[in-house]
């Protein structure tokens, strides 16, 4: 983990309310794997007070790539940051996407899920690895990769307006019903809603997933204790702490079994 002050090398709208940042971070692009974050110094002042944590969305060379959705203040002021200015970037942070070799991956993600999917997609392409990939969102809008069934690439819209009408979970059940590979692995990034919906249905398949989670979050690196997840209780502690009830997303996770979740 490391400060870096980072150039930035382009920021444009990607899709509705989705941009898309470019920096050059030498020091972090060599170490970063997917499933990690970085923590984002937005303001020098007090406003807004706390780093925004974002998901590292792509790695090529020394720059990392982010791919980051407007609902505040800090994201609508990284909207603003024009190229060549200097960003302050605490990372790369957290466990990240774990990939047996003897498992096909089939990645799932919605709304601004999208950028730990998208690094996984990447990396898993660059070592030549079957996968399939499937992305959810509302509209059209939203999505700005191609729905390519043939290529293992399947969009879902709400509003059926590209890809398959329904929800990413819609698309899951139809991939997994036709699907003839083996052992299967599942990895999961979005909304609670969509995370939830993933984690019941895996439980109730008996399949392995892991889920990438957005905790609200301070520091990052383990010291505030404000990002805790509940964990299923294990009975089997005979001394109970709160170690046995919570994980911190920022370092155990953000990247979780789904069955380990409460
Ligand atoms: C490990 C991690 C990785 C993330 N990766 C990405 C990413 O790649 N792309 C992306 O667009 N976003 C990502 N997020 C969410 C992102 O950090 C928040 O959207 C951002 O901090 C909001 O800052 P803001 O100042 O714009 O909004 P704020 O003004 O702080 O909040 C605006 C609204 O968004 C809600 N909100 C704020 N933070 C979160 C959060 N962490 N999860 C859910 N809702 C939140 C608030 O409750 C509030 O309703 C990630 C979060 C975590 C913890
Ligand atoms: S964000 Fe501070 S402990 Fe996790």
């Amino acid at each position: 983990m490391v400060i870096e002050e980072c150039k930035l090398i382009s920021n444009s709208r990607l899709a509705r309310e989705t941009y898309a940042m470019e920096l050059a971070a030498p020091a972090i692009a060599a170490t970063v794997n997917p499933g990690q974050f970085v923590n984002i110094l937005i303001s020098e002042g007090w406003s807004p007070l706390l780093r925004r944590p974002m998901s590292v969305a792509s790695r090529k060379a020394d720059r990392i790539g982010l791919i980051y959705k407007v609902v505040g203040s800090g994201t609508r002021a990284m909207t603003e940051w024009p190229p060549g200015q200097v960003v302050n970037l605490l990372g790369p942070l957290g466990n990240g996407w774990s990939v047996a070799d003897d498992t096909f991956p089939v990645l799932v993600g919605g709304g601004a899920g999208i950028a730990p999917i998208s690094f996984l997609h990447e990396e898993l392409i660059s070592h030549g690895r079957d996968h399939y990939l499937l992305m959810g969102t509302r509209g059209k809008d939203d999505h700005y990769l191609n729905h390519d069934p043939g290529n293992n690439i399947t969009l879902t819209t709400e509003d059926g307006t590209v890809g398959m009408h329904g929800t990413v979970m819609d698309g899951l059940l139809k991939v997994l019903d036709q699907s003839s590979t083996g052992q299967i692995t599942l990895f999961g990034c979005g909304p609670p809603t969509m995370l939830s919906a993933l984690k019941d249905f895996v439980l109730e398949r008996g399949l392995p997933c892991q889920l990438a989670t957005e905790t609200l979050m301070a520091c990052g690196f383990g010291i505030c204790q404000g990002c805790s997840v509940e964990l299923k209780t294990d009975e089997s502690h005979s001394l109970p702490s709160y170690r046995n009830h919570f994980k911190l997303a920022c370092v155990d996770g953000p990247v979780f079994w789904a069955h380990e979740l409460a």
